[in-house]
């Protein structure tokens, strides 16, 4: 199997790329090569017994797209995107990568033609979903984005499904919970706070609550999210409806329950380390997003998240923090 991770220096794609690693195998066959690509170049881990390339490229430039699907990769993860801080502050930038790119993504498929129909999955987003919304949201409730980044994944959606209707490629589009906890350094995702507030007090450090206690989201670790990417490049897509893009199983919990939970991690010192700074702006874009999901297609193909957010805290210290908590 050749594989190509696109955005592959983000913080999916590398743990993407570690996985691989590990398994060796996908879809039940031998890794033969992986192509890692992303704006940054992409870290490489160690011991890869696979052939795997690195680089550092545009997927904006159609040139870079063509180029990425010549070697005609069984598997295209694609995960590049703008996240939607960025793309609701630079229109421009989150159109030409999150919409324009993957549709010159699916023209360069089309463009090798013959019996090339690569296996593809999209990472969409809860930000297809917009209020007014049922708690929890059932499968069959209708996409009202209210951000451009929600726009542009949900557009990117049908993309996906036409271009898998017309034999160009066999898509699944998998709207992802927000990923929590999320390593490393807040990015400039609205939803940055739900990670910030387990992983700054982990850390010894004071993270910053822009939104009241009873705010409510849905959830999966990072390491839930890799399992749904190996699991939908394995899947039979005969067993997906016509739109191939759906909700993944997650765990929904309040602030509230988030921060119950890094008190029976934690204690009661890593909580105090929360310090409450509301933000109007944040509070009104949070307000528009879902609180929980059935998820009933996704759990039924078998795709398998957390049950409980004490678990997501407890992968985070299995899998960021060598599984002891300094703080
Ligand atoms: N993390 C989450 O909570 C979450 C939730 C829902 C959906 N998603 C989606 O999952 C995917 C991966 O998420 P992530 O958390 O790893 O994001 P990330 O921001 O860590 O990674 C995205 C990567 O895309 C790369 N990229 C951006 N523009 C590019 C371009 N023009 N050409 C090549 N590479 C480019 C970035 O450099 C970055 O490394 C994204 O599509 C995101 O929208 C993530």
């Amino acid at each position: 199997m050749r594989i190509l991770i696109i955005g592959a220096a983000g913080m999916i794609g590398r743990k993407l790329l570690n996985r691989l690693v590990l398994d060796r195998m996908i879809a039940g066959q031998r890794i033969d090569a992986v192509q890692c690509v992303d704006v940054a170049t992409p870290p490489m881990p160690q011991d890869i017994p696979f052939a795997v390339s690195g680089d550092a490229a545009d997927i904006c430039d159609p040139a870079v797209a063509r180029r990425l699907v010549e070697r005609r990769p069984d598997v295209i993860f694609h995960l590049a995107a703008v996240v939607s801080g960025e793309a609701e502050a630079n229109f421009d930038l989150g159109y030409r990568v999150n919409l324009q790119a993957t549709l010159s993504l699916f023209e360069a498929i089309r463009a090798v033609g013959g019996d090339y129909r690569p296996r593809v999955v999209f990472t969409s987003s809860l930000a297809v979903y917009g209020a007014p919304l049922p708690d929890p949201v059932p499968d069959d409730h209708h996409l009202t984005p209210l951000t451009s980044y929600g726009v542009q994944k949900a557009a990117c959606e049908l993309l996906l499904a036409d271009y898998s209707r017309r034999g160009v490629l066999d898509g699944i589009g998998l709207r992802l919970p927000t990923i929590c906890v999320r390593p490393g350094l807040p990015n400039r995702a609205a939803s940055g706070f739900f990670s910030g507030i387990i992983r700054e007090p982990l850390n010894g450090l004071e993270a910053v609550l822009p939104v009241d206690d009873d705010v409510k989201h849905w959830f999966a670790s990072p390491r839930a999210a890799v399992g749904f990417l190996i699991h939908a490049a394995g899947l039979d897509t005969g067993r997906l409806g016509a739109s191939r893009s759906f909700v993944l199983p997650g765990v929904a919990a309040t602030v509230g329950e988030q921060i119950d939970a890094l008190r029976r991690a934690a204690g009661e010192a890593a909580v105090r380390r929360i310090r409450r700074v509301p933000d109007p702006a944040v509070a009104r874009i949070i307000a528009g997003w879902p609180r929980a999901f059935t998820a009933d297609q996704g759990r039924s193909l078998g795709f398998v998240a957390e049950s409980t957010f004490d678990e997501i805290i407890q992968i985070h210290v299995e899998d960021e923090l060598g599984g002891q908590i300094a703080a």
